[in-house]
């Protein structure tokens, strides 16, 4: 078998189960070597024996996504076991804890924005100098969510995060196109995982999330709906499938979902409105026509 992929290397955070595990199963069958890189030790033991038995070449590494460090160590086990990296899927996240804007602990804002984002800063930094230098070009899917293309109401650091998973992929495409790297941002609404029972991963540190009563959260019906829409979500499968068709005709955004294109739509269109009454305005509107200076 020989395609675009073949012979190439994935390194795959969160890719122990869910989405991750998905895209590892997918990539893997298109004869990548796979890195899955996960917090869950357990999880990853199983996730690694499972490809194994599929013939796919992997190595697992225990990796918690907020610590640079660890980030590191991953991708010198990475290049020490299979060579050039040409793939970085930042995928691990968690899904917060729905709640108010004035009843959302800190501790949560904390926990979600470390893992989400900085998850996410700090897989590309430790991975893309490596993927630069051996000048062979390469993918980095970062995955956000449809949560990141509009905001959610009582999932306020959950949408945050996100959104700043797309803003980040938009930047660094524009960066790394000249190394023949393209960043895509993948934006899926509800896909059928664990993602409602991120609390699991709960890393020491942030165990102020859980304490003082336990979690603050919008209320058990907000919950149990977020939990009933993941249970009916498409299966991980079929979104990996979509992101190879996606990655393969240079798609940046990558939507699962084409039935949320209206409220995507209606969004786009208040912006607009809002440019239009920036241009009516007396106080603005002569800067209408002034030339953009882009960097
Ligand atoms: N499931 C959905 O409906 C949905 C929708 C949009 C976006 N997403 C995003 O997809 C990504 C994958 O989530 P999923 O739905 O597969 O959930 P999941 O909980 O089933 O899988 C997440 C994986 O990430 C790992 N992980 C969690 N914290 C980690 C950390 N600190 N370091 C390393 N690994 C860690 C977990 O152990 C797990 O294997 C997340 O970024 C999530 O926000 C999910």
């Amino acid at each position: 078998m020989s395609n675009e992929f073949s012979g190439k290397t994935a390194l795959i955070s969160g890719g122990a189960g869910g989405i991750g595990f998905a895209l590892a199963e997918e990539f893997g069958q298109l004869g990548m070597k796979i890195v899955i890189a996960d917090i869950d030790k357990q999880q990853l033991a199983e996730a690694e024996q499972k490809l194994q038995d599929a013939n796919i070449q992997v190595l697992a590494c225990p990796l918690d996504v907020t610590s640079y460090q660890q980030w590191q160590d991953t991708v010198t086990a990475a290049e020490n076991k299979f060579g050039d990296i040409h793939m970085l899927i930042n995928n691990a996240g968690v899904g917060g804890i729905p709640g108010s804007v004035d009843t959302t602990k800190i501790e949560t804002w904390r926990w979600v924005l470390d893992v989400n984002v900085m998850g996410v800063v700090n897989g590309t930094q430790a991975t893309a100098p490596s993927m630069k230098r051996h000048g062979q070009g390469g993918w980095i899917i970062n995955v956000a969510s449809m949560a990141g293309m509009n905001g959610v109401a009582y999932s306020g650091a959950y949408a945050a995060s996100k959104a700043a998973v797309v803003s980040m992929s938009e930047s660094w495409a524009a960066e790394l196109k000249k190394h023949n790297i393209a960043v895509s941002a993948l934006c899926p609404a509800f896909v059928k995982t664990r993602i409602h029972e991120s609390l699991r991963n709960l890393q020491p540190e942030y165990q102020a999330v859980k304490d003082q009563g336990g979690p603050k959260i919008a209320s058990e019906k907000r919950v149990n709906s977020a939990e009933a829409l993941v249970e009916s979500g498409i299966p991980p499968s079929l979104l990996a499938k979509r992101v190879v068709e996606a990655l393969r005709s240079g798609q940046r955004y990558i939507f699962t979902h084409p039935n949320f294109r209206s409220p995507i739509a209606y969004r786009s269109a208040k912006i607009d409105t809002a440019f239009a009454d920036a241009e009516n305005s007396p106080l603005v509107g002569h800067l209408k026509d002034d030339e953009i200076v882009m960097l």
